[in-house]
């Protein structure tokens, strides 16, 4: 890959992707293969789009938008615009690009059913509008940083994901909360990259999941949550980076031992499973001391759990080990 004999800094985000870990050759070119026969691929069902949405059954949360904006969560930068923040994401199920916008609007989001169990007492299957509408939807301002250094500052809406952990009721023996992304290969193209482990799989500690920051996102900017950001639901933890917080969830399970997630499995020393944001921790080909703000490509200092210590550093015994930081 000719990028990696440039400085961490000459990357291109869109290269610089948790998908640039294929260092070997082989595994290189088998992507390349990959993006390629997506683009194809990609170009075709473009026009079944609209048709596949034009079958979807209503939304039945819309009146819930926009939910009252929760006031402790304040921001130090402004708001990023909104159309540069739904027309720039990661979103591999539908290719490695930061513009996969339009093929997202494929995935239809209703019905849509999310499978809560594993260790807990009450066990259920959530019709997601049922779901939102009994959770508690609030708006909270939150900054945004991404492994690849791009950042961007977010009005969401969503319920913290302790209020469903509460309802479903984990067992003492509860240790991790497993969070599973949809697959389906007719759907999503990207799923089609065989040498990549899908369903996308995340996972935080039961101590994490129950922090207050922690929340389960329905809605950005005011209204219910456009595809290419993870519609229905996703999880969004601030303090982390961008990759932990997975899209269009499907379920949720409660375990014992720590799960394997899908950018762990990838590139296990460049993605870990605690990816606290730390600016004096580099990512082994790019420095992670500043961010760049995706609307005004202002550059900021990165700061240590993303500015959300106060919170979240408690979590963490040892603020000077790597491990908790890669
Ligand atoms: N979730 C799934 N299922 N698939 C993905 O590819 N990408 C992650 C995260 N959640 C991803 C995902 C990464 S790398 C980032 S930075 C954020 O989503 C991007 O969120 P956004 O597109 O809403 O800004």
């Amino acid at each position: 890959m000719h990028y990696l004999r440039r400085p961490g800094w000459a990357i291109p985000e869109h290269e610089a992707t948790p998908e640039a870990v294929f260092m070997d050759r082989r595994r290189f070119l088998k992507g390349a293969l990959g993006v390629l026969a997506g683009g194809i691929a990609g170009g075709i069902p473009l026009a079944g789009a609209a048709e596949k949405t034009a079958e979807e059954p209503a939304d039945r949360t819309l009146n819930l938008y926009p939910a009252k904006r929760n006031p402790k969560f304040t921001l130090d930068r402004p708001l990023t615009q909104e159309s540069v923040a739904a027309t720039f994401n990661n979103f591999y199920e539908f290719g490695g690009t930061k513009t996969i916008h339009f093929l997202a609007q494929r995935l239809k989001t209703r019905p849509w059913q999310v499978r809560v169990g594993g260790l807990v007492r009450k066990p259920k299957v959530y019709d997601i509008d049922d779901l939102i509408r009994a959770m508690p939807l609030e708006e909270r301002l939150y900054r945004f940083r991404c492994v690849e250094a791009w950042a961007m500052a977010v009005p969401w809406t969503g319920f913290s994901l302790s209020a469903l952990i509460k309802a479903v009721e984990p067992t003492s023996e509860a240790r991790f909360v497993k969070m599973t992304t949809f697959l389906d290969r007719t759907v999503a193209f990207g799923q089609l990259q065989f040498w990549h482990p899908w369903p996308y799989v995340e996972a935080l500690t039961l101590d994490e999941a129950t922090n207050e920051l922690a929340i389960l996102v329905t809605g950005v900017y005011g209204k219910p949550l456009p595809k290419q950001h993870g519609a229905p639901l996703r999880l969004i933890t601030p303090w982390k980076y961008g990759f932990k917080s997975i899209k269009s969830i499907v379920a949720i399970e409660f375990v014992k031992e720590r799960p394997k997630t899908f950018w762990e499995t990838v590139g296990p020393s460049e993605y870990g499973f605690w990816a606290n944001v730390n600016p004096t921790f580099p990512h082994p080909r790019w420095s992670q001391a500043t961010e760049r703000l995706i609307d005004t490509n202002e550059v900021r200092p990165t700061q240590i759990f993303n500015g959300y210590g106060e919170w979240v550093a408690k979590l963490y015994p040892d603020l000077t080990s790597r491990t908790y930081f890669t």
